[in-house]
């Protein structure tokens, strides 16, 4: 389900996101788990424990996808996590505890500038100001709610109240080459990196291609492409860090128009939130060094934050000692993509577990996960949630 002819963008709140979450609503009845979406599009499907009113372990993923994405980021959590509550209850293993499997809305943060929405609205941990943000149509993200249904004045209370909520734990693609490098079909997540992203602006001056003279040009564009290489200079030389300019809008864009605006996005990511910080103060005060000697005007917005996260020992016990059950080899690593898992843990404890994938391609039409290592995991969800069952009280 695209809203692209041709290649896989399924971004929140458009047409091809709610077909599949239609589809997977429809999918979770059939498994005869009362569903509920919240105000924000986050989808719940819910099984009560043996012992009514206990609070719910959750499992699940996000339903959204990137621009020309792979077939699995996001989905094979959601069903995953279904598939397990199912095979619970084919081997009549209900839990003394409620199981809810989650399909979060906008994991991705592609249309608006904004990401893990769904997951922090659960949280309590939106800031409402997000309603306001546009997509590139211009629209708001309350009229993209409304566009399909849902109540952005209902934000507030898609907040789980605590204690509602035992923990979370999420099956997702490496996205990363280390299962497969080390031959192992599924990993354990110790830690998931921290993120920031902003949205540089760089203003110039537009003018003729061919009658202003190089020294008196204030051209955006060689502005931002001296700033594009600072950004990667700077992560280079920087041990465990990541950033990418992952868009570059020029403005006017006409071949014979000296660009006078430019908008480009900056993520960066780091295991260490001290040093992340760190080096955001560093890269803006470079930015700003470039922008001064070109007579140019910069303006640095922040449109995500995310603390790095640990998973919780306890549900990571849990996870290893269910893959030592099936004799499968563990594998600990960490995560440098972003999951719901880190909004979520603001709430309570988070585990993930990461299904091998081939060449660790994500983000890309060629991602795939092999058959034989989804059955693994689910078979690890599966005993991992019988054997928390058993030690429930
Ligand atoms: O950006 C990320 O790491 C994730 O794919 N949302
Ligand atoms: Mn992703
Ligand atoms: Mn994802």
């Amino acid at each position: 389900m695209s809203d692209e002819p041709g290649r896989l963008t399924r971004l929140t709140w458009g047409p091809a996101w709610r077909e599949a979450v239609g589809l997977v609503h429809g999918w979770m009845e059939e498994a005869g788990l009362p569903t509920r979406l919240d105000a924000v599009g986050n989808l719940m499907g819910r099984r009560e424990g043996r012992r009514a009113g206990t609070p719910a372990l959750l499992l699940g993923s996000h339903l959204d996808t990137v621009i020309d994405a792979g077939r699995f980021d996001g989905v094979l959590g959601v069903l995953l996590a279904l598939a397990a509550v199912e095979e619970l209850e084919v081997r009549e293993k209900r839990p003394a505890f409620a199981l809810e499997v989650v399909a979060f809305a906008d994991e991705e943060g592609v249309r608006f500038p904004c990401a893990l929405t769904g997951s922090r609205a659960m949280a309590g941990t939106l800031d409402p100001a997000v309603l306001g943000l546009t997509d590139r149509d211009g629209t708001t993200l309350a009229e993209a709610l409304r566009a399909c249904g849902l109540d952005p004045e209902g934000l507030a209370a898609c907040a789980r109240r605590p204690g509602e909520i035992l923990g979370f734990l999420e099956a997702h693609i490496e996205q990363g080459p280390v299962l497969e490098q080390e031959g192992v079909a599924v990993g354990l997540v110790e830690a998931i990196v921290g993120a920031t992203r902003l949205e540089v602006q760089v203003e110039g001056r537009t003018g003729h291609a061919g009658t202003v003279p190089m020294r008196l040009r204030r051209d955006a564009l060689a502005g931002a492409a001296e700033m594009v290489l600072a950004v990667e200079r700077l992560a280079r030389g920087t041990e465990g860090l990541v950033a990418t300019v992952g868009r570059l809008e020029v403005l006017p864009g006409a071949v014979n128009t000296i660009p006078g605006r430019v908008r480009f996005t900056i993520d960066l990511r780091s295991p260490e939130d001290g040093e992340r910080t760190r080096v955001l103060a560093d890269l803006e005060a470079r930015l700003e060094e470039i922008a001064c000697g070109r007579g140019l005007a910069l303006q640095v917005v922040t449109t995500h934050e995310a603390r790095a996260v640990r998973s919780d020992p306890k549900l990571l016990d849990a996870l290893a000692r269910a893959q030592a059950r099936l004799g499968l080899p563990e594998r600990r690593l960490v995560s440098g993509a972003g999951h719901d898992a880190m909004a979520i843990a603001a709430i309570a404890p988070v585990a993930m577990l990461f299904v091998r994938c081939r060449e660790g391609i994500s983000h890309d039409p060629a991602e795939y996960a092999a058959p034989a290592d989804i059955e693994a995991a689910l078979a690890v969800l599966v005993e991992t949630l019988v054997l928390l069952s058993e030690e429930f009280r």
